[in-house]
């Protein structure tokens, strides 16, 4: 079989899949409403578990996080990675399974994460769906890592806090909508028209938003424990609230007043004249794409740090301080100063991007009912409230899904099973007789197929092609084909 026609092969096996040639079909699609579904998450970091009715109540959900294992690695370690999940997977199957008050035989079918990710770790969580769909007769449904995060926006939660977006509690992402996954990993914009059927409007060129900020804070010399978002964030935050007031006082102090100007107008006067000293340019600002880059923004924050605190140690990639006696507090309202400029630029780089992904999808004659924002970077306030901004004047809500559905877990691969299962979407149990049963345990795996390499949709035709994602030589025909 051609490299070709054998990639053709797996994709087609997950893309499309339905039991068209089995009894199985009709049985899956008349399951009852309380028909409960497992989903499996072992692409990267997180062994991620639940237990989801197919009417989208989510029963249990049990996570094991991996933070503490790759932390002074400053990134994900395979190996490490995979051990973690070889040693979670069973306690968190059994946990959700526990929390659910069920057994495997009470569940409808396994939802597992084929792809993309790291081979070794997916191949952790497909293993053990295997075991599951042999042991309880019950189907498997290859799951598009992507496509779950993206998916689970659509799911109900009661809990919802919704801060900073205008979505309310009930309110769930309906289709067609836009998408924007931002994590350490992902930087993806996409047009959403249903299952299986996403477009990728833009990608990033190079890092992912969250890579940036674990970089940024990382020469910072912030805490980057898992990810150096939220102290970034926060350092930002403390220019706004201490720095920049200082510098309001001063200038108030300096500014030569008229007795006719009022307190707002001298406000204003005050406020232009207060700038951060350290600015950055926003990405890509000249090419009118969806595209990202985050590279540029990064290489902007080194020199700054260079300029204005000292040069950086390559190896513990912080920055070394120009003299024993540096000013504490200066150093800390510098920090701030380029923390925030970091954030400002990237923020607007996020906005410019949406802001034409949401005309684009319009220019195509559909009405997005919704942006969605996803993935670990959708936790920062900033970013929330600019975006819902941004939807805002195209009249259109923001969904977040809750922050423990936007990083990696079980609930969305579920979510994202019970969606592929309405539609008849799923590959027949694994057969106790079968191959991949009879193998020893050892060389069982050999008839999976993983997806290490997997892009959710086609690149639309207004999008850059050139992006370091798309340069990988095998990688799989994309889900929606
Ligand atoms: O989705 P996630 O848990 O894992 C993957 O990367 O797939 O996302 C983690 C990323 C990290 O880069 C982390 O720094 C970033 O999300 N992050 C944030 C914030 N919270 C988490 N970035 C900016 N601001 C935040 N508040
Ligand atoms: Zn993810």
């Amino acid at each position: 079989m051609s490299e070709e026609s054998q990639r053709r092969s797996l994709s087609e096996s997950y893309s499309s899949t339905d039991l068209k040639d089995c009894l199985e079909r009709e049985k899956i699609m008349a399951l009852p409403e309380n028909a409960l579904i497992l989903g499996i998450e072992t692409s990267c970091d997180d062994t991620g578990c639940a237990i989801v009715t197919k009417s989208g109540k989510v029963i249990s959900q049990s996570l094991k996080s991996q933070v503490s294992i790759h932390e002074k690695w400053g990134g994900v370690v395979p190996t490490l990675a995979q051990e973690a999940h070889k040693n979670a997977i069973d306690d968190c199957v059994k946990e959700a399974l526990d929390l659910a008050r069920c057994k495997i035989e009470d569940l409808s079918a396994v939802a597992v994460t084929v792809g993309p990710g790291l081979a070794m770790c997916l191949r952790v969580g497909v293993r053990k769906a295997q075991k599951i769909s042999a042991m309880a007769g019950i189907p498997i449904v290859p799951v598009h890592h992507m496509e779950a995060h993206c998916l689970v926006a659509r799911v109900k939660d009661d809990e919802k806090e919704n801060e900073g977006g205008s979505a309310r509690a009930e309110e769930v992402a309906k289709f067609p909508f836009v998408a924007l996954l931002v994590s350490g990993g992902h930087n993806v914009l996409l047009k959403v028209e249903g299952v299986g059927k996403y477009t990728i409007l833009g990608q990033t060129l190079d890092d992912a938003i969250g890579e940036a900020y674990d970089k940024t804070a990382r020469i910072l010399g912030l805490p980057v424990g898992g990810g150096g978002g939220p102290a970034l964030e926060a350092l930002a935050k403390e220019y706004e609230i201490d720095v920049l007031e200082k510098l309001r006082e001063k200038a108030r102090a300096e500014i030569e007043r008229d007795d006719d100007v009022t307190d707002e107008i001298f406000e204003k006067i005050v406020q232009k004249k207060v700038k951060n000293p350290i600015k950055f340019t926003v990405p890509l600002k000249q090419r009118k794409t969806c595209d990202f880059s985050f590279a540029g923004l990064k290489t902007n924050v080194r020199m700054a740090i260079e300029k204005n605190l000292g040069t950086i140690d390559e190896q513990t990639k912080q920055f070394v301080l120009p003299s024993e006696d540096w000013d504490g507090i200066e150093n800390r309202e510098m920090r701030a100063s380029i923390a925030h400029a970091f954030q400002d630029a990237a923020v607007k780089h996020l906005e410019d991007r949406v802001d034409r992904a949401i005309r684009w999808v319009k220019d195509d004659g559909l009405e997005p009912t919704c942006l969605v924002v996803a993935g670990g970077v959708a936790a920062n306030q900033k970013i929330r409230k600019s975006l819902s901004r941004i939807a805002e004047s195209h009249s259109i809500i923001t969904v977040f899904p809750k922050p423990a559905w936007c990083t990696d877990n079980g609930v969305m691969v579920a979510w994202a099973g019970v969606e592929r299962l309405n539609l008849g979407l799923c590959e027949k149990p694994v057969s106790k007789s079968s191959d991949a049963w009879i193998k020893s345990e050892h060389d069982r795996d050999c008839d999976v197929h993983l997806k290490p390499r997997w892009p959710l949709g086609d690149l639309d035709v207004r999008a850059t092609s050139d992006v370091r994602s798309m340069k990988v030589a095998k990688i799989s025909l994309p889900l929606s084909n």
